[in-house]
């Protein structure tokens, strides 16, 4: 009688434990497979992995992982970046965009985007969207925004629309589509950011149009 209770007792602590354990070993696949490495473990510490999915992000074990490495390199970028400007807003996070970079992603004065047909703009931004090459630390846009992970629900607003990392890292209160191309390759890609004008910018912001479509249909 007591033994059969003992054996209940502890198959409930193990199928417990078996529900925190099986998602955190997704998780670290999915990073050791993005990254094409062999070390999963080394490659995301599970403290973080484990870490996203207590915050119950919840959804999915990718969004998790890919947020996971957009947190690394929101700190990676802080730290290289980080150079004191005296600039008081987002210093509270720690996290220093230095004041050049805080200029490069907003619309220049007197600027004319890029005109083209649309169609082919979006196939181009679409390529480009999945090229990795475009960022200096092996990302593609997609590598984070596959099936629409890691948009905030502000993203279903018309632009220009407040967007916390434009806030948080750029010290910017309303955001264009554009602009926010140029902060994601800033910031979560460490590239330069794209020539003003220039097509690529054009097609990735024709894209992203695309991806904001979906998003508010999903
Ligand atoms: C390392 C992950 C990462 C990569 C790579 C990345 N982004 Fe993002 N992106 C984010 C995060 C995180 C947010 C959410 C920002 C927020 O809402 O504060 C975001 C938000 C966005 C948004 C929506 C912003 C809004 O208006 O709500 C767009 C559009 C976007 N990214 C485009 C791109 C493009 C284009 C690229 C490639 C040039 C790219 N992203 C690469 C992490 C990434």
């Amino acid at each position: 009688m007591s033994t059969n209770k003992n054996r209940k007792e502890l198959l409930r602590k193990l199928s417990r434990n078996l529900m925190v354990t099986l998602p955190m070993m997704t998780v670290v696949t999915v990073a050791g497979f993005n990254t094409g490495s062999g070390s999963f473990v080394e490659l995301i510490p599970s403290a973080e992995a484990a870490q996203g999915e207590a915050e119950g992000e919840a959804k999915g074990e990718a969004e998790g992982e890919a947020k996971a490495e957009a947190e690394d390199f929101a700190k990676g970028e802080g730290e290289a970046e980080g150079h004191a400007e005296g600039e008081a807003e987002g210093e509270a996070e720690g996290e220093g965009v230095s004041a050049s970079l805080k200029k490069a992603v907003r619309r220049p004065e007197g600027y004319t985007p890029y005109q083209g047909n649309v169609a082919e703009l979006r196939a181009k931004g679409e390529k480009l969207f999945n090229d990795t090459s475009l960022s200096s630390n092996g990302l593609a846009c997609a590598t984070c925004h596959t099936n629409g992970m890691l948009y905030n629900p502000t993203f279903k607003d018309e632009y220009p629309h407040f967007v916390a990392m434009g806030k948080r890292d750029f010290g910017m209160d309303m955001v264009h589509l554009d602009e926010m191309v140029q902060i994601c390759m800033v910031a979560p890609m460490a590239a330069e950011p794209l020539e003003w004008g220039s097509e690529e910018l054009a097609a990735l912001t024709e894209y992203a149009r695309t991806e904001q479509k979906k998003f508010i249909d999903k």
